[in-house]
């Protein structure tokens, strides 16, 4: 019998990950490939010394607490880590890792394909010409906003942060954020830091948002924080759903206080919020900001490499617990 860790990776990462895996670890994987549920987690906690899963599985207070103490390592392919109760996982031991950096330009260049998609109507263009029903032109036909030269403002200067900005720069945006911490001048290239959320909301004619869901940041985009943007103002979400209270996005949406908002995040994942998706002015994605192939294989080598410093004895480089 083999003495090699057994992992539970609960959904189906890449063909070069689960390579890598089953050349390193006894390997649990389910091909039906769905979200496993608190009763599957709590099962299978008794049968693997680790786990390997992604935001789709939920580690409450109350899952955690029943896991089995042969679990000692949650090695995600996540960055985001909303899924699971750090500080439970903590009283009970079991180190808690995540996928930081690799991701950051897939998630940033989805933020931009929306922020463009969503400033020059990509729905409804789109809608217009697969349907049959582009009959004419006129100047006056689909104008949208422009992005070069507008200010685009970032919520959470993390690595996706500041990727979304260089790509903003790119395209001659000045940018603008708001961060827990103000970067270091060699960071910032010349974004203009605000101490505050609503000292940076009115310097957006784009926001786009990229810091954790957390209790603190729960709705910060709400009726309130929403109406301290300029009319016309436009709203990314790559990050979290969570983050935007969605009975307020979708009122300024109708009211046209924002002009358009490119949403890849949900409250409710999978499926999405219909009253939202009713207009075409929100380009709507599946949460697949760092759906590569090539960032698929990173996040999956990442969450590996954790598992490997884990189980020889030294410090995972992306312990969070
Ligand atoms: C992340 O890494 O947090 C992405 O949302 C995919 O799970």
């Amino acid at each position: 019998m083999s003495n090699r860790p057994v992992v539970w990776i609960t959904r189906t990462l890449s063909d070069n990950t689960l390579s890598r895996a089953r050349r390193d670890y006894e390997v649990i994987v389910d091909p039906a490939d769905l979200p496993a549920s608190a009763d599957t987690i709590i099962e299978m906690s008794q049968k693997v010394d680790a786990i390997i899963p992604c935001h789709s599985e939920i580690f409450s207070a109350d899952v955690v607490a029943q896991l089995d103490d042969r679990v000692r390592i949650i090695a995600n392919h996540s960055v985001g880590v909303d899924h699971c109760d750090l500080d439970a996982l903590k009283t009970k031991d079991i180190v808690v890792t995540n996928t930081p950096d690799v991701l950051s330009d897939a998630t940033a260049e989805i933020a931009f394909l929306l922020l463009l998609g969503a400033a020059r109507k990509a729905i409804e263009g789109d809608t217009l010409v697969r349907s049959g029903q582009w009959e004419n032109w006129s100047p006056s036909f689909m104008v949208g906003q422009q992005v070069s030269g507008k200010r685009l403002g970032i919520v959470g200067m993390g690595k996706v942060g500041q990727v979304m900005a260089k790509r903003g720069r790119g395209f001659d945006m000045e940018v603008h954020y708001h961060n827990r911490r103000q970067l270091s001048p060699e960071e910032e290239q010349g974004a203009i830091f605000h101490e505050s959320l609503s000292g940076l909301l009115p310097n957006c004619d784009y926001i786009s948002l990229h810091c954790p869901a957390t209790e603190q940041t729960k709705r910060l985009i709400n009726s309130e924080t929403l109406a301290q943007l300029p009319k016309g103002a436009i709203l990314v979400n790559t990050a979290r759903g969570a983050l935007v209270d969605e009975a307020a996005l979708l009122d300024a949406i109708e009211s046209g206080h924002l002009s358009a908002a490119g949403l890849d995040c949900f409250e409710v994942e999978p499926g999405g919020n219909p009253a939202l998706a009713k207009h075409q002015n929100i380009f709507t994605l599946p949460h697949i900001g760092s759906a590569t192939f090539d960032t698929r294989d990173a996040m999956g080598f990442r969450a590996l490499d954790n598992l490997d410093a884990f189980f020889s004895g030294k410090a995972p480089r992306d312990r969070l617990v």
